[in-house]
């Protein structure tokens, strides 16, 4: 016959107490992710990052990211005009001339294998694509949150230059909330 002696209840009364309280913290933590989402999404969704990453193979520009101008596409890159033809490693105006092309080193669009359209997707879209290792080529989360942390080209966005309207929550604030997202889990608003 087994005897529980009172203390070793105890314990599991505790044990179970904890247990329902890591439960409702890691809902929490999901539902604070899912949120932290949003801002990044605002980001995504600014002109500064979507320019590069269109739905079709031509890059956008401007505030309204309208088709870019000459006709430049993944094409034009593969007929042999590469996109640091124009775009240096600086903006055109830290070199003295106004007005001309942004620029940060490794210019360019994503692979047409990987495209990473930001273009026209919903938020949820957005989280499930970054989610996805064959649209990432591979990369996981922490992958992703030193992408947007270092790379030049999502640094250049809150130094574009000319007129460009910086995306609309500090690199500081987004990558606070990329972190919060990644470290929830990668939870989808
Ligand atoms: C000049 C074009 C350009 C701009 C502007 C740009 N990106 Fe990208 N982005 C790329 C390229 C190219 C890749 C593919 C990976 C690489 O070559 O670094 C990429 C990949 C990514 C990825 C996937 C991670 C990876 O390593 O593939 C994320 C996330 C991303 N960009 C976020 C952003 C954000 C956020 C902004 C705006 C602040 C932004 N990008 C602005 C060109 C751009
Ligand atoms: C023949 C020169 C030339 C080539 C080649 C070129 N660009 Fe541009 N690009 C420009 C100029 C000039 C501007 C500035 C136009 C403006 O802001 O009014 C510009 C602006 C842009 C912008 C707008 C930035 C913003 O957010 O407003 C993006 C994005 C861009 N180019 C991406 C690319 C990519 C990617 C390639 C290669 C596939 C490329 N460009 C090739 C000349 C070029």
């Amino acid at each position: 016959m087994i005897r529980r002696n009172p203390s070793s209840l105890g314990l599991l009364a505790l044990a179970l107490v904890a247990a329902v309280a890591a439960v409702a913290q890691s809902d929490d933590d999901a539902a604070a992710g899912a949120r932290a989402f949003g801002t990044v999404a605002r980001v995504l969704q600014s002109p500064r990052c979507q320019n590069c990453h269109p739905a079709g193979d031509r890059p956008l520009q401007g505030e309204t990211g309208r088709p870019h101008r000459m006709f430049i596409s993944r094409q034009s890159v593969e007929a042999g005009l590469p996109c640091s033809a124009c775009h240096q490693e600086r903006n055109s105006e830290a070199v003295g001339v106004a007005g001309g092309p942004p620029g940060a080193p490794h210019w360019g669009l994503p692979p047409a294998e990987t495209p990473m359209v930001f273009q026209g997707r919903s938020v949820r879209a957005l989280c499930e694509q970054l989610k996805d290792p064959a649209a990432t080529g591979g990369k996981d989360l922490a992958a992703l949150l030193e992408h947007v942390t270092h790379d030049p080209l999502v640094r250049w966005g809150w130094d574009p230059g000319g007129k460009r309207k910086k995306p609309p929550v500090s690199h500081a604030a987004f990558v606070a909330a990329f972190r919060t997202w990644v470290a929830s889990g990668g939870p989808c608003p």
